[in-house]
């Protein structure tokens, strides 16, 4: 019985992509397959992919936090799972680690919020500092691109974070991959950053509860640009209050309506609420790796941009702009680096006609004809 159910969902799997390099160091590692893994037999995993991993997949399906709506009695499945009896339907999960033994229901539950971080091991000591200002209501993924995983373990937080490893790839080339809306659903708050931030300053739960105070649904820490870099002005560190959403004032900001006075958050340490993520997954281009240009159209996944994003100051970090992936720290990429941000440029320019070609495709759709409209808003 449950054979065949796992039999079922294995191919979904498949066709998701879970199937890259992606392992989860459980605290006991599970060398006994319980004879009923089907894999074990039928399916040729290489050894960077770890068993324990397609376990925590499979289980999945278990788990019990959303599925369709099954009591108003015209349950609708997602697309896909018609064929499915609607209560059997799970469409969402989690990015938290569960056991192989005893009861589901007295697992660990699913952390409040996540953390996400683009790691290199060479930046080991900052990351562990990071993970440190983050507590037990966060569940943790790591994406390393340098191709060293195992050696966090000398972390305790590590063995209880999941762990995606593709050499070379950047923050967003993970985050389209692995962090889809679904996937990361039980999450009320996401942090997607990067590995070079300072966070002596910082701590998770009070800049949440900032967030919520003030309607933040996409944020970041200020930066103390006394000791590190900063590229705009708005996301600098203010001392009037503990968030400002606007450079209002400022220089360079002769109207302060456009990007980046206000409505702007950079790439770099982004805070996103679920439905905020939700919208921005699907901004994020497959091809355009580097996300430049994201921060510029953030204000798009929130229906009222100069109230909803905004930089916390109480919590700051100091943004190092260590160049990882370009250069140090990153042997396989030396010597690159001129090519690498010429690729960023071009994506830059990439994207930016992408989105205006497709805004005014819309509008032309919408003066045309009002009966495509709902076809085009609802694509992709
Ligand atoms: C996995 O791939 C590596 C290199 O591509 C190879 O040496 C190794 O034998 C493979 N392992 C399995 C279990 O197929
Ligand atoms: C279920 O359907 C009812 C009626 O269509 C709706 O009011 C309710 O919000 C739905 N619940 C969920 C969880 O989608
Ligand atoms: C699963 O859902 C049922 C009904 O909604 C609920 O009573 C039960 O507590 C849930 N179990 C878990 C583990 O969340
Ligand atoms: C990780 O960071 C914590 C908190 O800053 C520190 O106490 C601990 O010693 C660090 N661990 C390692 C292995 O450096
Ligand atoms: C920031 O952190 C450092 C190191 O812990 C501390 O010395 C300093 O007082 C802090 N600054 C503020 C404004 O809290
Ligand atoms: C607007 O749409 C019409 C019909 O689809 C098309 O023929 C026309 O070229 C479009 N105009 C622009 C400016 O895209």
């Amino acid at each position: 019985m449950k054979v065949t159910s796992f039999l079922k969902v294995l191919p979904v799997a498949v066709a998701l992509g879970f199937f890259m390099s992606v392992y989860f160091p459980i605290a006991i590692t599970p060398k006994l397959q319980c004879g009923i893994l089907p894999w074990s037999s039928s399916f040729s995993v290489n050894s960077s992919f770890s068993d324990s991993s397609i376990v925590a997949r499979l289980w999945a399906p278990f788990s019990n936090t959303t599925t369709s709506n099954a009591t108003s009695g015209v349950a609708r499945n997602p697309q896909g799972s018609e064929r499915l009896p609607p209560r059997i339907v799970v469409s969402e999960s989690d990015l938290h680690l569960r056991r192989l033994w005893g009861s589901p229901t007295e697992d660990t539950p699913t952390r409040k919020y996540l953390l996400a971080l683009a790691v290199g091991y060479a930046e080991k000591v900052n990351v562990n500092a990071t993970v440190h200002k983050f507590s037990d209501n966060f569940d943790v993924m790591v994406f390393h691109y340098d191709g060293r995983t195992t050696e966090w373990d000398e972390f305790e937080w590590s063995k209880q974070a999941t762990h995606v490893s593709a050499r070379q790839q950047t923050k967003w080339w993970f985050a389209k991959r692995f962090m889809h809306p679904s996937i990361v659903a039980p999450y009320d708050y996401i942090f997607l950053w990067d590995e070079d931030l300072g966070v002596e300053n910082f701590s998770a739960e009070p800049y949440i509860d900032i967030v919520k105070k003030h309607g933040l649904e996409i944020s970041q820490p200020g930066l103390d640009v006394t000791k590190g870099k900063k590229q705009y002005d708005i996301t600098v560190k203010r001392d009037a209050g503990e968030m400002h959403k606007t450079d209002a004032g400022g220089k360079g900001c002769p109207d302060v309506h456009q990007r980046p006075c206000s409505g702007f958050v950079e790439v770099m340490a982004p805070v996103f609420s679920r439905d905020a993520w939700r919208c921005v997954w699907h901004m994020i281009q497959n091809d355009l790796i580097h996300g430049w240009g994201l921060d510029f159209h953030f204000w798009r996944c929130v229906d009222d941009p100069e109230e909803q994003i905004g930089v916390v100051d109480a919590q700051y970090v100091v943004h190092h702009a260590v160049t990882t992936l370009m250069g140090k720290g990153n042997k396989a990429n030396t010597g690159i680096g001129a090519k690498v941000k010429a690729r960023c440029t071009e994506e830059y320019a990439t994207f930016r006609s992408r989105i205006s070609d497709a805004d005014k495709e819309l509008a032309n759709s919408t003066t045309t004809s009002s009966s495509t409209n709902t076809k085009l808003i609802t694509r992709g």
